[in-house]
């Protein structure tokens, strides 16, 4: 079977400078697969550069069988891909339904109201703040809003750059609940994530990036078993 996303040789970086230095990667459809690695690594690079918000200047990316080296942002959405970034998620002033529309914009969906009700069966707790400012809720919700704005283009593979960055312990097993919900929707989902151990042990692959370069990749359940990888990159603790 062909990978949903293939990248192959992935140079990219800012003002000429490199940060990913030759980047291999496939993640197969209906998976979870994780990237992990020390900040500084390339991560957000590396998602950044797929979704075509970071210039390339090697090496390509395949998606669902097409090659979608060079396209834009603009054009990767209706294709079926979707980015939740780091930091700065939502938009604070806009209501939680007016973010979620915004999730609308580059590629609309057949049936607004049916993607809109089915993206808030997911996220319940939404539903009470619709009408709310979004930078009035939570961390958790509003991770949840930025999440549901990224799905309301009705993606293929979503792109979640730490999704549980700053959430308690608590709202971070609720959104990894959450992304198996996601992937049982039929979203392939590559995700960043700190939470190393947590993350690996929901997920089908893992990726581990270290300057710039793929360390080792792996199954998740094999990566957390690894000694190299349990040494350096998950505090050495047995899994
Ligand atoms: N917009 C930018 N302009 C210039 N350099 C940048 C930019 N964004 C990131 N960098 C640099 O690229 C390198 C990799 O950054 P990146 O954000 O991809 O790392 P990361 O692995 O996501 O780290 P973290 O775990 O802290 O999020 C860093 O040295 C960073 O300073
Ligand atoms: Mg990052």
């Amino acid at each position: 079977m062909s990978a949903l996303l293939s990248v192959k040789g992935l140079v990219a970086g800012y003002g000429g400078v490199p940060i990913i230095e030759g980047i291999n990667l496939d993640v197969q459809d209906h998976e979870i697969s994780v990237i992990i690695g020390p900040n500084g690594a390339g991560k957000s690079t590396l998602l950044k550069t797929i979704f075509a918000l970071t210039a390339r200047s090697e090496g390509g990316i395949d998606f669902a069988g097409k090659d979608i080296t060079g396209l834009k942002t603009a054009e990767l959405v209706p294709l079926g891909i979707s980015m939740v970034p780091q930091s700065r998620n939502v938009f604070p002033t806009l209501t939680v339904d007016e973010n979620l529309d915004v999730g609308t914009y580059a590629a609309p969906p057949k049936d607004k109201e049916a993607v809109r009700e089915s993206v808030l069966a997911l996220f319940p707790d939404l539903r009470d703040k619709l009408g709310q400012p979004a930078g009035e809720l939570s961390g958790g919700q509003r991770q949840m809003v930025a999440m549901g704005r990224a799905l309301m283009s009705e993606p293929k593979l979503l792109l979640l750059d730490e999704p549980t960055a700053g959430l308690s312990p608590a709202y971070l097993e609720i959104i990894f609940d959450l992304l198996l919900d996601i992937r049982k929707r039929g979203v392939t989902i590559l995700m960043v994530e700190q939470n190393a151990k947590q993350a690996l042990r929901i997920a089908d692959n893992g990726h581990v990036l270290v300057s710039g370069k793929n360390f080792i990749s792996g199954a998740g359940e094999a990566l957390l078993n690894d000694d190299a990888v349990r040494r350096s990159f998950l505090g050495g603790a047995a899994a």
